[in-house]
């Protein structure tokens, strides 16, 4: 039979596997760690203190449903978007009412957050410390960025509600292709709209070309019964002056030629709405932002707030749930919020949930969100993808072939013949902690002494996660001891095939906070942040570091769980530099224990880099 084609479908290598089966998403439910719960934000106490209302009369929604009634907290969830969409299918299959997302756009670019440093406003500090704030990690080849994108399409599609839309935002690199994989994922039938984001001509001009001004969201729906909430655009000006005819109620009406199905002519009246005009598909209102906005946050590839307002006012009803899953730096979460849907957002880096916490914590009045990840779920699922062929076939990874590969990446050499020590580097010992658990102190306790009897003088301990408490026990112990311990972090971004290809793997020494905890004769608690050590300096560029003059210019934020009960971190008090205002209080807002007893009081710091430091402080309150 000849080979016949029945249908139109863009293929691109990947997107089948050997034996032409089509590349599917993961199929895996890791459960989600709350790390982080915010029932009341910093705008909303402050607005309180204003009012005179109590400190502490926090939300205590118990039970989460599926209303913000039921105790509904809305999520930020750090992680690869795959793994997250496909461990939250269980419960939000068909849950999802409008799914906004603006990806990397192909550009084989490397987009950038701008980090302020220290105390002085932003117009006088040119003190920055520009980060990657995500990669746009594709690949320049466009099948790779096509693999990514269309099983999280298919994803996508699953999370939907029956009612619900998808919004893809896009631009000319990328949207040709684009199209056709939506197309095939929803099917060309629901494709609803080209909506042409008109951003307004700025940047340099480009020579013999048309300059380019517009950016492309593709609108698609589940089904074709989908939320229209008939918006609107503002009128231009010279078109409200068409309306310029007043009916007997005193009502503005233009009179509009129009033509018959028989091909005469009449004039029709057209009525002016205050609220404006039907909204056609070029959004021309809302231009982009202005280097000097005062909305922009530091986040490269940040969308203009009214744009995405416009969008989920449009396509979502009042509580419904709206995701983001490339949420950058909060906008569609902020949006949502200000809107009075219920949303999560997730990202991969660590810069984009750091933005949009903050974003969210300066809305009045927001609701309880909860910031989660996948933990170490999420690394073994990892692992077991990367080192999992192990000889044994027991679905363990292969350790030696995981900690070769942190090995190399921290510029390390393999050791053999030692049983708690893994690595060499220069003079340093080197110990890589599991992907699953802790490290513990008894690990490096037994790493340190290994090293002492190898007569060595220097240990690294790299860890993705530390237990409780440590650094100040372990770090003395071992200079008693007479070797010299460096605490380092495994990054998150050891995940990110592209971040490793292009070098971009930083290990971060354990940063070290000192706080001081007291009682006032009153009964309130006061925490002062005393110290903040990072001995991460080298990171910092040579102009920026002549610029730091005190321990605190490293923190941009912290806060303070009054009553930590178990691995949430829940947000009791909380303080940080904003780009209007780059003060940071470091001594705590009152609290107040309802009885007296013995608290653990945890404080958190994220320094400059976006990297968290902890404290976990005993403290007997009277
Ligand atoms: C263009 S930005 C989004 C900007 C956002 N619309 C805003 O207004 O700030 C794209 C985001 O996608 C994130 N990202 C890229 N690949 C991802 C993945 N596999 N999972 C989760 N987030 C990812 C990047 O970290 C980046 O923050």
């Amino acid at each position: 039979m000849p080979f016949e084609i029945n249908k139109t479908e863009l293929v691109w290598p990947g997107k089948y596997d050997a034996d032409g089966n089509l590349v599917q998403p993961p199929r895996v439910s890791l459960p989600f760690q709350v790390i982080e719960r915010v029932n009341e934000t910093r705008a909303t106490r402050e607005a309180k203190k204003a009012e005179g209302l109590t400190l502490f009369d926090v939300w205590d929604g118990a039970n989460e449903g599926a209303t913000f009634e039921d105790g509904w907290r809305n999520k930020l969830i750090w992680g690869d978007n795959a793994v997250v969409m496909s461990s939250l299918t269980a419960n939000f299959a068909g849950k999802i009412q409008l799914i906004y997302i603006d990806p990397p756009f192909d550009s084989g670019a490397d987009f950038s957050a701008t980090i302020d440093v220290g105390d002085e406003s932003i117009k006088k500090e040119k003190s920055m410390l520009e980060e990657v704030a995500y990669r746009d990690t594709w690949g320049k080849l466009e099948y790779s960025y096509l693999s990514v994108m269309h099983p999280r399409l298919h994803q996508m599609r699953e999370l939907l509600t029956d009612n619900g839309s998808l919004l893809l935002h896009c631009d000319y690199r990328a949207s040709g292709a684009l199209r056709l994989v939506l197309d095939e994922v929803f099917g060309s039938d629901k494709f609803r709209n080209e909506l042409i984001w008109n951003k307004g001509f700025r940047g340099t001009e480009a020579k013999r070309i048309y300059q380019r001004s517009h950016d492309t969201i593709f609108w698609y729906s589940k089904s074709d019964t989908y939320i229209w909430n008939s918006p609107v655009q503002p009128y231009k000006d010279e078109r409200a002056g068409r309306y310029n005819q007043v009916d007997e109620t005193g009502q503005r009406f233009a009179l509009i030629k129009r033509t018959r199905a028989d091909g005469s002519s009449y004039y029709g009246k057209t009525y002016f709405k205050e609220e404006g005009k039907s909204a056609n598909d070029v959004i021309s209102h809302v231009p982009t932002m202005a280097a000097t906005s005062g909305e922009r946050v530091g986040y490269d590839t940040q969308k203009p707030l009214a744009l995405i307002e416009f969008l989920i006012d449009a396509l979502s009803a009042p509580g419904a749930l709206v995701a983001d899953f490339f949420v950058g730096s909060g906008t569609t979460a902020v949006a949502a919020e200000q809107l009075g849907r219920r949303w999560i957002g997730a990202d991969l880096g660590r810069f984009s949930i750091h933005t949009t916490r903050k974003r969210l914590l300066e809305i009045e009045k927001c609701k309880p969100f909860e910031v989660l990840n996948l933990g170490s779920y999420e690394r073994q699922f990892w692992s077991t993808a990367n080192f999992g062929k192990d000889l044994d076939g027991d679905g363990q990874i292969n350790l030696l072939e995981y900690i070769a590969f942190i090995l190399k990446l921290y510029g390390a050499e393999p050791l053999t013949g030692s049983s708690h020590l893994h690595g060499r580097k220069g003079d340093a010992y080197i110990y890589v902690g599991t992907v699953s658990n802790p490290v513990t102190i008894a690990e490096i306790e037994q790493a340190v002494n290994e090293c002492k009897a190898m007569k060595g003088s220097t240990v690294h301990v790299l860890g993705w996660e530390w237990e409780m408490g440590l650094h100040d026990p372990i770090v003395g112990e071992a200079k008693r001891l007479g070797v010299k311990l460096v605490l380092r972090q495994i990054p998150r971004e050891v995940m990110e095939a592209e971040a490793v290809r292009k070098g971009q793997i930083k290990f971060f020494e354990l940063a070290y906070l000192e706080v001081d905890i007291e009682q006032k004769p009153n009964g309130e608690v006061v925490c002062t942040l005393n110290d903040f050590s990072t001995p991460n300096t080298d990171f910092v560029p040579e102009e920026v570091r002549e610029k730091i003059k005190k321990w605190s210019d490293y923190v941009d934020y912290w806060a303070v769980d009054w009553d930590f009960q178990n691995d949430t971190f829940n947000h009791g008090f909380v303080t940080y530099r904003t780009r209007q205002d780059r003060t940071l209080q470091l001594k705590s807002d009152p609290h107040k224990y309802n009885k007296a007893g013995t608290f653990k009081v945890m404080i958190k710091a994220i320094d400059i880099f976006g990297n968290d430091t902890s404290k976990l402080v005993e403290f007997k309150a009277k």
